[in-house]
């Protein structure tokens, strides 16, 4: 299923299109089934009703760990780099690794997990966040991975959506040279999660803990009385994997659903392809398990592939800004899979940390997350790639489950900046603000897919109608991505980023009334509005404005205030850059306020405000014009 010719891509596109459930029936076969499909495909974009190899049994564990134990069982499945420079890192082999999801699968069995029951997992990037949410498929469990930036209030909130009725964490993590206290965020969280039953409780740092009676439970003691053999559950095609929360455009994040067939076809052929990955090589994804690309491209698309991923704790600049440089130089790696944000903050410490380091065994190069602007792109292709290595830039979502545009590498002819062409099986298309079809080349419109491929989401969790609502009625039979994009003389997409109130900062998206409702939450604050302005490292940064609230001591207290409501309500990660106290927001008459305005006045460009004719109070824009310019 590998393709090795642009000229094959270009058959294989061809066929995709002509005849999809022909393309994916033979991909498919790549993978291990317990039992065949009957149907390939039936779908409806209007419901939606998505089924990707209806009748088929499977588990994704057979395809990620047994499957390559005759094999490649001594083969290293994860190497671990831990957050600290000077510890041990530590390999996996898939033998160990399946030994290991196995006796953990028996810990969730032992404490009442069963099919079907979904499970809340927040943990640092440690090995045992692999096999947590490897055991979790292995008996069929749902996963619901949570970032360990998410707030006690934001991890409650979820939890309570989908009903988990265990979690799974750890005392605390590392984050460069600072401990974050996981355990004491979700005992937090715990207050108001009636579903709750059980807390299983990993020793990582080793900080004190409270340990509820009757809740809470070691994993270590906990592995100790199970063996290390588990059957893996028969699981239909369709049934559920997982479930990963994302921000949108309203306040509440939604649960996007994962289904077990579909999604590991789609990830193990894109993981495959998009890479080039050959046998023996050593892949490294800097994301976190957190979010849909650690998913796909740590956990589930590498190992149903039988790679090597490694699995990263730290970030990019503890010890030093050389870290990425040392662990590539250490395990000799391959592939190098980041986001834009990291190499733009690790060039911002120029040529000094690449010194001396041999990063010769680099071969290809991926990005993922936002756009990569070109000055970005070179450095990468220059500095890390010494111009032989290709970049992947691959653009995808959480709702897609898997790459979707992306260079296949050295087979796609790259372009700084662009993500390229659709892999084969995605048909995508650009529409105007009706809907209308933008044919041709040399356009501009917002991105949208016309037809159903393998890793797409099935629902949204709990709420089925907010799944149409959000990706299928803005224009009708087909899904909707939120971004714009522009398709260039030769056919090639650039993604431009959201046209909707979503932000990305630093790779992380954010949805802008998410934010407003947070800050709203603070005592004292009336109302606010959140746009995104343009951000040297982080892409885009948060500028909040924030009608004067009650003040007690300095306005610069005030807003530090605010940012510690905001990372109480959501987490750090959602901390505005740009607080600004306003005396009013500029609104229409019927109350709507101006986003584009404020968005304008945010990125520093107040020459050209276009129509503000519909505004009730113009003098409101002037003053905050004024306003703006005085912050810093
Ligand atoms: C949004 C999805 C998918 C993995 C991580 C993010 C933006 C993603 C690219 C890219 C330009 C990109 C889009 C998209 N995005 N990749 N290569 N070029 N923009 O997943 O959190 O679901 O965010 O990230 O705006 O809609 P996510």
């Amino acid at each position: 299923m590998q393709i090795t010719s642009f000229k094959q891509y270009e058959e294989d596109f061809k066929k995709s299109v002509e005849n999809p459930e022909q393309f994916w029936g033979e991909v498919a076969q790549n993978f291990q089934w317990r039992k065949p499909w009957y149907k390939v495909l039936s779908w409806d974009f209007k419901e939606p009703n998505i089924k990707w190899f209806e009748g088929a049994k499977l588990n994704i564990t057979e395809n990620c760990l047994d499957r390559h134990l005759e094999k490649n069982g001594d083969k290293p499945a994860i190497i671990w780099e831990p957050n600290s420079h000077e510890e041990e890192s530590v390999t996996l082999t898939y033998k160990m690794l399946h030994e290991r999801v196995c006796r953990f699968a028996n810990v969730l069995k032992r404490n009442g997990a069963k099919k079907g029951d979904r499970i809340c997992i927040y943990m640092p990037m440690v090995p045992e966040l692999a096999i947590a949410v490897l055991a979790c498929a292995r008996i069929g469990a749902v996963h619901s991975v949570i970032f360990g930036g998410f707030s006690a209030k934001s991890i409650a909130d979820r939890i309570n959506d989908s009903q988990c009725k265990l979690v799974i964490t750890a005392d605390g993590a590392y984050r460069g040279s600072k401990q974050i206290p996981l355990k004491d965020v979700i005992d937090d969280a715990l207050i108001g999660c009636p579903t709750v039953e059980k807390c299983i409780v990993l020793t990582h740092v080793r900080t004190p803990v409270s340990m509820l009676k009757g809740r809470d439970v070691w994993w270590e003691d906990e592995v100790k009385h199970v063996n290390d053999i588990c059957e893996a559950e028969e699981m239909d095609a369709e049934d559920m994997l997982f479930i990963l929360y994302t921000s949108g455009s309203t306040g509440k994040p939604k649960g996007v659903v994962h289904t077990c067939g579909g999604y590991m076809v789609y990830a193990g052929y894109t993981f495959t392809n998009v890479f080039n990955y050959q046998p023996g090589e050593v892949y490294f994804c800097t994301a976190d398990i957190g979010w849909i690309t650690g998913h796909s491209y740590i956990v589930y698309g590498p190992l149903s592939q039988g790679a090597t991923s490694v699995l990263f704790e730290g970030i990019p600049t503890y010890p030093t800004p050389s870290r990425f440089w040392d662990i590539i130089e250490k395990h000799k790696i391959n592939t190098l899979y980041t986001a834009p944000t990291a190499i733009r903050s690790l060039m911002s410490y120029g040529e000094g940390p690449l010194e001396g380091k041999d990063l010769s065994s680099i071969r290809v190069l991926g990005s993922v997350g936002e756009p990569i602007n070109e000055e970005a792109w070179h450095w990468f292709d220059e500095k890390i790639g010494h111009g032989k290595a290709p970049i992947v830039d691959t653009w995808w979502q959480t709702e897609t489950g898997g790459i979707m545009i992306s260079p296949i590498a050295t087979v796609t002819p790259t372009k700084p900046s662009f993500a390229t062409l659709p892999l084969p099986g995605i048909q995508p298309i650009l529409v105007d603000e009706n809907g209308k079809e933008i044919l041709g080349n040399d356009v501009m419109g917002n991105l949208c897919i016309k037809f159903p491929w393998p890793g797409m989401l099935r629902t949204t969790y709990g709420d089925h109608e907010r799944c149409k609502q959000t990706y299928f009625s803005t224009y009708p039979d087909l899904y909707f991505t939120g971004d714009g994009c522009l398709r260039d003389q030769d056919g090639y997409y650039r993604i431009t980023g959201r046209v909707d109130d979503v932000l990305n900062v630093s790779g992380h998206r954010i949805g802008t009334a998410e934010v407003e409702n947070a800050i709203n939450m603070h005592a004292g604050v009336v109302e606010s509005a959140v746009v995104g302005y343009p951000h040297d490292v982080k892409g885009q940064g948060i500028y909040a404005f924030v009608i004067n609230p009650e003040m007690h001591g300095e306005a610069e207290l005030t807003k530090k205030d605010i940012l510690q409501t905001v990372t109480r309500v959501i987490g750090a990660i959602a901390k505005p850059d740009k607080i600004l106290f306003v005396s009013g927001l500029p609104k229409t008459r019927s109350g709507k306020i101006m986003r584009r305005i404020l968005r304008k006045i945010a990125e520093g460009d107040t020459a050209n405000l276009g129509d503000t004719s519909t505004l009730l109070d113009p003098n409101v824009v002037e003053e905050i014009i004024e306003a703006a310019k005085a912050l810093k």
